[in-house]
């Protein structure tokens, strides 16, 4: 009797460790369908959740890789949504700020994670601009300012795409003769690659058959440390740029140049974020909340000439940016407020990305001593951007 009390309690004990541990493996093979099978680091979101139907257009995630480096990209928008790099340690780590799935990317107002913005990218001065003796009338969906393209702009919008091999994935936009109310058929191509030794390129083109006004640019939000992973504060920064555009308290330029000497807009040697990202005593730092400025680089378009470089303080990451573009807005998530559940359940909070949007300075239809952001039928709007990302031990 005895023996068999102990026989049917062992049964139990098996029985119920067995059970458990089934769960637990259920458990681990639903976490594990999170991601992306065929990529071996298991941080890019699943396919399957960007693949839907928008405005009658399928939705997709495309992967992208060459050696270390995987960048998943998709058409909705034209997204980048990760950035997969090695750390110091030689840990992939996504360097940039996503959402898992992309239903959120078409939810309340639109943040641009990622996106290709445009027709014009950042703002117009109250909506309007003249070309050709006509005025012609914006969405002023920025206060009382027009911003990155209009109510729905181009990052909300379903690209066409062709992923051409490993490596490289060719989107493309066809935005109608007053769309948003801008003039000209656009036909907008962006191509995104992935470059041997850890660098993604972005080439743009377009053409129009009106005139028309045009600023593409990429609105990727990095945190060098890992999207999601706290401040980027601490992120060293330096832009080679000696002079900057000062803003008004809306954010449109006021038309001039003022150096960066003496200023928090001095980034000409390596310094940190938050060195003085709260200096409330310049007036440019209170109209932008912090940094969101737009820098005039040196670089002159030379594509071969460092525009900037960051580094991420605890992962080691550095990323370099290189462009054709003779501006560089300079965001650092001042408006970020953690409502947002991005990728891995973590929260999109005050200055935890910053943004590097390569393109021509803000409101530049209205500035006759900004160079012309005018595209004309008959021209090739042509430019590229790389973002070269390495380790600092
Ligand atoms: C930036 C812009 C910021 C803010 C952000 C999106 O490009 O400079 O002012 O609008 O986009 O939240």
């Amino acid at each position: 009797m005895h023996k068999n009390k102990v026989y049917i309690l062992s049964f139990l004990i098996i029985a119920f460790t067995a059970c458990n541990n089934s769960n637990q493996m259920n458990n681990e093979n639903s976490d594990s369908t999170k991601t992306d099978s065929s990529t071996s680091t298991g941080l890019i979101p699943e396919a399957k959740n960007f693949q839907t139907t928008i405005d009658g257009k399928q939705t997709n995630l495309y992967v992208l890789k060459n050696g270390n480096m995987q960048v998943a990209i998709t058409n909705y928008g034209a997204r980048i949504v990760s950035i997969i790099v090695p750390d110091k340690n030689g840990n992939p780590t996504d360097v940039a700020v996503g959402y898992d799935a992309v239903q959120p990317y078409g939810e309340g107002g639109d943040t641009y994670f990622g996106a290709i913005v445009g027709r014009y990218g950042n703002r117009i001065a109250k909506g309007k601009f003249k070309l050709d003796g006509k005025e012609y009338t914006l969405a002023t969906n920025n206060g009382a300012n027009h911003l990155h393209g209009g109510n729905k702009g181009f990052s909300r919008e379903v690209w066409d795409a062709q992923q051409q091999n490993d490596s490289t994935l060719v989107l493309t936009y066809l935005s109608k003769d007053g769309e948003e109310g801008y003039p000209g058929n656009l036909n907008a191509k962006v191509t995104y690659t992935v470059l041997s030794n850890d660098q993604l390129k972005i080439d743009y083109e377009a053409t129009t058959d009106k005139n028309t006004v045009l600023n593409l640019t990429n609105h990727t939000y990095f945190n060098l440390n890992g999207q999601g992973n706290g401040t980027i504060t601490n992120h060293s920064v330096m832009i080679n740029a000696s002079t900057y555009t000062p803003v008004d308290s809306t954010l449109i330029p006021t038309g001039k140049f003022e150096s960066v000497k003496g200023t928090p807009f001095d980034f000409t040697t390596p310094t940190a974020i938050g060195a003085r990202v709260n200096d409330s005593s310049n007036q440019q730092i209170k109209f932008g909340h912090g940094y969101d400025h737009n820098f005039v680089l040196n670089t002159k378009g030379n594509i071969d000439a460092k525009a900037a470089e960051v580094t991420g303080d605890e992962s080691g990451i550095v990323m370099d940016v290189y462009t054709l573009q003779p501006g560089l807005q300079f965001y650092v998530g001042n408006f970020m407020n953690g409502s947002h559940t991005i990728k891995n359940g973590k929260k999109d909070d005050y200055r935890t990305a910053f943004c590097m949007e390569t393109q021509h300075y803000p409101d530049s239809p209205n500035q006759p001593n900004f160079p012309s952001t005018e595209l004309k039928p008959g021209q090739q709007y042509k430019t590229s951007t790389i973002y070269a990302f390495s380790v600092k031990k």
